[in-house]
């Protein structure tokens, strides 16, 4: 049961209340430095066999990767999920708000695992129910509620993605984005406003960079402020209401790395992801999913030159696919996403060898409410017309 008002990471929680796992784990976590585990975890999967579906979010560790049935970004896996009825147990290597959409897509019957509890999101984690709810009333007070159209990104709790789907609204993915503004925007009339959870940056960039709205037709809602801090008029005049969320491993790409390096590297591309802040995508030369930077790159001739921006696992990975290829990362520090990276190989292999025996440990299942509402609008996304270029 996860959909309670609480943030998505568990720390502390269960039955160790120090541990910084904060999750159960009957009988015991393989050690890490356990030299059988790809083994046991090859062993386990065949055992499975076809009861098991493993997906694999890009940004996961490659020790886990190897073991994905299907590797995607969120939107894929969301539509791999889907397509997998006959499947008794997905096992998600990803986070927890991709499993919750996984459990909401697919059968009753049908068993989604987390290997790991703790693998949240912080943007997720920014956008709580009540803190929109409260939102969604004082936009009702601004006399404003009528002409919203509420849109949240798919990186959000079940519980926010039930309240777009019985408030008349729809989730997107980075890599449909557009399209689904372009549906909201058309819901209420020219006068329609999109209230955008929980990624400020996803929201901005693709208003304004895709749909050429203004900057100044973009507002900010700080939930920690008395009606967001915004005026009546300020949300009046506002088409974008975005949510004061963000992604902390891609707000850290920044502007001035791109200039550095693009005088130390000739006919460098940069490619980033739509979760990076605004100015760090007005100097890129391309911008898009994790699927599409993967086309990209390799689509890209040989010797070109790419500084990318998004999650580090995934970088990597792609230098070393690419060898003939010059892929960089575009940041001076390690930035790898903590919660995607709590999935490793001794969890995967706990979860599978308790399949095995019939348990089924750390099941994400979304309540019977929560999951009619919230797939109203997850099937509203699936049914939005064709794909941005994005994909
Ligand atoms: P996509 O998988 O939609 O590219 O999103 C990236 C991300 O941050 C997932 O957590
Ligand atoms: Fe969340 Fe960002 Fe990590 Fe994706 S990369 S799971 S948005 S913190």
């Amino acid at each position: 049961m996860t959909t309670v008002d609480l943030p998505l990471l568990p720390l502390g929680r269960g039955t160790d209340p120090l541990s910084e796992r904060g999750v159960e784990c009957p009988g015991d976590l393989p050690a890490p430095s356990d030299p059988d585990l790809v083994a046991r975890a090859q062993a386990a999967k065949e055992k499975l066999g076809d009861k098991l579906f493993v997906l694999g979010h890009h940004y996961q560790r490659d020790e886990v990767i190897q073991f994905a049935d299907v590797t995607g970004d969120s939107f894929k896996l969301a539509r791999d999920a889907a397509a997998r009825p006959d499947a008794e147990y997905i096992v998600f290597c990803g986070v927890h708000f991709m499993a919750e959409s996984a459990d909401i897509l697919t059968g009753p019957e049908q068993k989604v695992v987390l290997p790991d509890l703790a693998a949240g999101c912080s943007m997720a984690d920014m956008a709580r129910l009540a803190q929109v709810e409260k939102a969604w009333d004082a936009l009702a007070a601004a006399g404003v509620q009528d002409q919203v159209v509420p849109v949240t990104y798919m990186n959000s709790s079940a519980a926010i993605k039930a309240f777009c789907g019985r408030n008349g609204g729809v989730v997107c993915t980075s890599s449909n984005a557009e399209v689904a503004l372009e549906w909201a925007f058309a819901q209420k009339g020219p006068d329609t406003k999109v209230l955008f959870l929980p990624d400020q940056h996803l929201g901005r960039n693709t208003a304004v960079l895709e749909l050429g709205h203004s900057l100044d037709q973009c507002v900010v809602w700080n939930p920690f402020k008395a009606d967001g801090g915004l005026t009546a008029e300020e949300l009046a005049d506002a088409r974008m209401i975005l949510w004061k969320g963000h992604c902390s491993v891609h707000g850290r790409f920044s502007p001035d790395v791109i200039d550095e390096l693009r005088a130390k590297v000739p006919d460098l591309n940069v490619l980033v992801h739509p979760e990076c802040q605004h100015e760090v995508v007005l100097k890129a030369d391309l911008v898009g999913s994790t699927e599409f930077i993967i086309k990209t790159i390799e689509a890209a001739p040989a010797g070109s030159s790419w500084a990318i921006g998004t999650e580090l696992n995934l970088v990597q990975r792609l230098a070393n696919a690419h060898p003939d290829k010059n892929i960089m990362f575009l940041d001076r520090n390690v930035c790898y996403c903590s919660t995607m990276n709590r999935i490793d190989l001794p969890h995967l292999v706990w979860a599978l060898e308790n399949l095995v025996e019939g348990r089924v440990v750390n099941q994400i299942e979304v309540d019977p409410q929560t999951e009619a509402e919230a797939l109203v609008a997850l099937e509203r996304m699936l049914a939005l017309p064709g794909k941005s270029h994005k994909d």
